[in-house]
Parts: C-alpha cells; sequence; structure tokens
C-alpha cells in the first residue's frame, strides 16, 4: 500500500457565503482567532505526515503565496525588536523549501474540477485533498484519524458526519453499509440531495483521501449539481472499483465557510487559549447573565 504523501487544497473557490470580507481577500485567510484557516488546514496535514503541498488556487489568491513565504522585511523588522518567538512562530510556515506547489483552477467549475487541476502534479499515488474552510477541532487531527484508518483498509476514506435531516441538501451524503467501529462501507453517495429523498443523513466533509483513479474519472466529468462538476460524483463512480469508507472522526468541525459557523470557531478557539480565553470568557459569560 502506498503511503499518503501529497495533499492537494482547492483554494479556487469564490466565497460568495462570506461577502463582502470575501470580495479582495481569499476565504482561506480569514483568521480564526490568529491565524488563516489554511495554515490550520495545512499544520494538519504535516501533522499527518504529508510532505508535498498543492495549492489549486484562483484569481486574487496571491495572498495565500505569500503567507507561505519568508517575509524578510518583516522578520528583518521584528529581529531588530528582538520579537524572537513571533519570528519562530512566522518562520516554520512556509516548511521545507520546494514542499508546496500551486497550480491554477481558471474558472471555478467545482471541487471536482480544481482537484482534477492538480493531477499532473500528483504522481499515480494516493492523495489527500483539504478543504480549509471546514476546521476541526480535536485532540489528534482528523486527516491524521484517516491516515491511520487508511492504513488498515485502503481504498478511498472520507471524513463523515451526521447532520440535522434538513441540512442534507448543503453535503454529499451517503449510503451507508456495514459499520466496524468508527468506518463505515460506502454503498452509494449522492451531492446536495433534497431531505425527503436523501439516502441517510451522513455527510461528508471537506477532508478526504482518494486513489489516483479518482482524477482518471475526473477527465470525463460532466457538470453535477448546481451545475458544477463534483468531486462526490467522481467518488460515486469509483465505488465499483475502490473500496471506499467514511470515517466517523473524532472532533468537532467548523464550517467556517458560514459567518455563524466562523464566529463559533473563533469562540471555541479563543477560550482554550492561555492569553486571551480568560478574558473571551467573562465575556461570554456577562452575555448570559444579561440575556
Ligand atoms: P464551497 O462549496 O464552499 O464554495 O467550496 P466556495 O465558492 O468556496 O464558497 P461559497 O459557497 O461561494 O461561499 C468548497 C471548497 O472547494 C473549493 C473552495 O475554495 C472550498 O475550499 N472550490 C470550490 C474550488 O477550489 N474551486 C471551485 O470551483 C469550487
Amino acid at each position: 500500500m502506498k503511503p499518503v504523501r501529497i495533499a492537494v487544497f482547492p483554494v479556487g473557490g469564490l466565497g460568495t457565503r462570506f461577502l463582502p470580507a470575501t470580495k479582495a481577500m481569499p476565504k482561506e485567510m480569514l483568521p480564526v482567532v490568529d491565524k488563516p484557516l489554511i495554515q490550520y488546514a495545512v499544520e494538519e496535514a504535516r501533522a499527518a505526515g504529508i510532505e508535498e503541498i498543492i495549492f489549486v488556487t484562483g484569481r486574487g489568491k496571491t495572498a495565500i503565496e505569500d503567507h507561505f513565504d519568508y517575509a524578510a522585511e518583516l522578520e528583518g523588522i521584528l529581529s531588530n525588536r528582538e520579537k524572537n518567538s513571533v519570528l519562530t512562530e512566522l518562520r516554520e510556515i512556509p516548511g521545507p523549501p520546494g514542499s508546496i506547489a500551486y497550480t491554477r483552477q481558471q474558472e471555478p467549475l467545482g471541487l471536482g474540477h480544481a482537484v482534477w487541476c492538480a493531477r499532473h502534479l500528483i504522481h499515480n499515488e494516493p492523495f489527500a485533498v483539504l478543504l480549509a474552510d471546514d476546521l476541526i477541532k480535536g485532540d489528534v487531527p482528523c486527516l491524521k484519524q484517516m491516515v491511520e484508518a487508511y492504513e488498515q483498509v485502503g481504498g478511498n476514506i472520507l471524513a463523515v458526519t451526521d447532520v440535522p435531516q434538513e441540512h442534507t441538501n448543503r453535503y454529499g451524503v451517503i449510503t451507508p453499509g456495514e459499520t466496524k467501529g468508527n468506518l463505515v462501507e460506502i454503498n452509494g453517495m449522492v451531492e446536495k440531495p433534497d431531505p425527503a429523498v436523501a439516502p441517510s443523513r451522513t455527510a461528508v466533509i471537506g477532508r478526504y483521501i482518494l486513489q489516483p483513479v479518482v482524477l482518471d474519472i475526473l477527465d470525463n466529468q460532466q457538470a453535477g449539481a448546481g451545475g458544477e462538476i463534483q468531486l462526490t460524483d467522481a467518488i460515486a463512480k469509483a465505488l465499483t472499483v475502490i473500496p471506499t469508507h467514511g470515517l466517523h472522526f473524532e472532533g468537532t468541525r467548523f464550517d467556517c465557510g458560514d459567518k455563524a459557523g466562523h464566529i463559533m470557531a473563533n469562540i471555541a478557539f479563543a477560550i482554550e487559549r492561555e492569553d486571551i480565553g480568560p478574558a473571551v470568557s467573562q465575556y461570554i459569560a456577562r452575555l448570559q447573565l444579561n440575556a
């Protein structure tokens, strides 16, 4: 079984749910407390053993490239002012030289299309896909849990969670088969089904480990739900050739592409911080008293 060394980060979406903040700034650069979403996702990938990172970017996303580069002038100033701990923190962001590659999705034609745009950088190997706007808080990074599951069962592994029935039309939803522990066999998948006809309320969230055959299927993938080329449809087609499991991961997932989800993530991460946690917790307690 080939190890999972490569991760694709599709960051070409328009982020329309977060306008006007995303008018001139990529959604993936929205901070949770003081760190952009994309940095959380890259740190999660590296903690899972990922060595090569591929960003599939689009127009207006250069802030992401700059974030994962050295900032010579800023670093010089921090060094002169002896702000050493923040300087060390900044220096760790880019990772080893040459470990990040960028490719462009010229038009935002959908998540499946974005992943397909990375095909020449994926050398016939299994690869991970991480959507940075799904931020997952937990003791063991979600992708690490998935890599451990992959080492047991191989094939495709998708992170899944149960959602309210009325929300099925926001997600890819699975037809579940046999369940073993926190792994569920996937027998079918459909993107954004109406709650009345959804095959279950078990939804796929933005973490995938995929076999390269999914890219071959994407070569001919037609537009699906919402007129977009859907990754879900390609994974569904691969079900006949690749065993596919959903992992009920441990942790809390925040949809940070949504304004309410982003605020909740900020609160959850802030209250655990030594520096600002007490002040934020006191403020929340005051709000509860006044409610
Ligand atoms: P979303 O469904 O959240 O779409 O994409 P979006 O365009 O980013 O945001 P909204 O819904 O308009 O607010 C899920 C992930 O897929 C990427 C996005 O960047 C995000 O990480 N994506 C989506 C692409 O890279 N390209 C696309 O064509 C579509």
